[in-house]
């Protein structure tokens, strides 16, 4: 298993390229389950959670042609298996963004249950209700989600709490409809656009995306498309967390500060200078940030995905950060590993209060998530002396060659092999 080691105390100056987004790329892949034409999908990441995607696409029959680039051709013509095994979801909960699709195409899906994960119980009810809405027979059966429908009817979907997934699934299951879909409470982040759009590029008929209130006007079937991810907030987010904490002068090339608004605020209180263009951000830090406090909640309020990551520049900060996670329940296992570079963090419930240090040391930590993995990357590229991060299989799901593109800011960072 690799080893991330990270020698701190370097500010990080230089370009770093941005890369597609891994939480758009995942439902537009799926989205090629939808017609029996080519999806072609441009700047799609190089990700480990991208790899099991088109894997569990290719064994359900989706013709995958990889091409120069990061772009990848999808042929929905021949799928045979409509069927997620539980060793594909048990690693990626994703993929459960087939279940839309394949009943909607095909009137019969069978996807693996997923169970609970390290931040959370995460249940797929508003996946599974919605779709029973839109006329599914839905049965857990052996541990799989069992959905069957002659064809699925256009009916007004109201969830129970903002979900991302579930409102990608069914805006993907309203489309190939009989009538019209109103999805009320929508998720309104950036990636439900994204798809939308490429819904819309497949001859979908879907507006209001961006919004909670998302109208889909069923078609008879969609078309082949060409469509490009849209750059990563979360990856945009975390570079430009880990250059306020260490200091220094980024341009991050292929980024869209307008889906980072809530972030970009945080960082200007914690003392960043940041100027964006339509498509690059520079950040600049010239002394110890201030600490910011924070709560999470659905876009476009502060994103769950960028809290971890938060927490470690408040560790480092001048004063007293306190930060409370809204959406997933057990959210701050990176707390005990930030303890061991020697934050001061106290956790009451949901809320984490964080005493800013002078000074973290390296130690050998352990990455428990995607994001906490990115928190302790942070972190360490501020600790004096050398941090070893294990298990960082976690960090591959979600982060483009980080060691190579930290590496070129400056950064001494190092993959090593057990
Ligand atoms: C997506 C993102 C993930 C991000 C999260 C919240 C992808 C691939 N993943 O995950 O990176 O952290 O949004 O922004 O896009 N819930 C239910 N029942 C459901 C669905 C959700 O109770 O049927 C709950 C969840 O447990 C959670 C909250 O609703 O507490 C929000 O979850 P949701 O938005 O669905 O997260 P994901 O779509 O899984």
């Amino acid at each position: 298993m690799d080893k991330l080691r990270i020698e701190g105390g370097r500010p990080l100056v230089g370009r770093v390229d941005i890369s597609g987004a891994k939480n758009a790329a995942l439902p537009i892949l799926c989205a090629a389950l939808l017609c029996d034409g080519v999806l072609r999908i441009e700047h799609l990441p190089h990700l480990r959670d991208v790899t099991t995607t088109l894997d569990l696409l290719g064994r359900m029959g989706v013709g995958v042609t990889l091409e120069a680039g990061g772009a990848v051709a999808l042929d929905g013509s021949r799928v045979h298996t409509p069927v997620a095994p539980y060793e594909l979801v048990r690693t990626m909960r994703a993929s459960i963004l087939v279940l839309g699709p394949l009943v909607a195409r095909f009137g019969e899906a069978r996807v693996s249950l997923p169970g609970g994960c390290a931040i959370g119980m995460r249940p797929v009810d508003q996946h599974i209700k919605g779709l029973e809405a839109l006329g599914a027979t839905v049965a857990i059966e052996q541990g799989d989600i069992h959905a069957t429908a002659p064809r699925l009817k256009g009916a007004r979907l109201v969830t129970d709490m903002v979900t991302v997934t579930g409102t990608e699934n069914l805006m993907m299951a309203a489309v190939l409809a009989d009538g019209i879909t109103v999805i009320e409470n929508a998720a309104r982040e950036p990636e439900v656009v994204d798809l939308a759009q490429c819904l819309v590029a497949m001859g979908a008929r879907v507006t209001g995306a961006g919004t909670d209130v998302i109208t889909v006007e069923g078609v008879a079937a969609l078309h082949g498309a060409t469509h490009a991810v849209m750059p990563d907030r979360i990856e945009t987010g975390t570079f430009l967390a880990a250059v306020a904490a260490t200091g220094g002068d980024v341009s991050l090339d292929h980024a869209r500060a307008d889906t980072l608004d809530a972030v970009v605020a945080k960082l200007r209180d914690a003392g960043a200078q940041i100027d964006a263009t339509p498509d690059s951000i520079r950040v600049r830090m010239d002394r110890r940030p201030t600490s910011v406090n924070l709560r999470t909640a659905p876009y476009p309020a502060f994103p769950t995905d960028m809290q971890a990551q938060f927490m470690a520049l408040d560790a480092v900060a001048d004063g007293t950060g306190v930060i409370t996670e809204t959406i997933f329940e057990n959210r701050f296992m990176h707390v005990q590993e930030l303890r061991r570079l020697g934050a001061h963090i106290d956790v009451e419930g949901n809320t984490a209060i964080v005493r800013g240090v002078a000074r973290l040391e390296g130690a050998a930590v352990m990455a428990t998530d995607l994001r906490a993995s990115a928190s302790l990357v942070i972190a360490a590229l501020v600790a004096q002396g050398p941090t070893l991060i294990d298990r960082i299989y976690h960090l591959d799901r979600g982060y483009e060659r980080i060691e190579e593109k930290l590496a070129r800011l400056g950064a001494s960072v190092q993959r090593v092999a057990r």
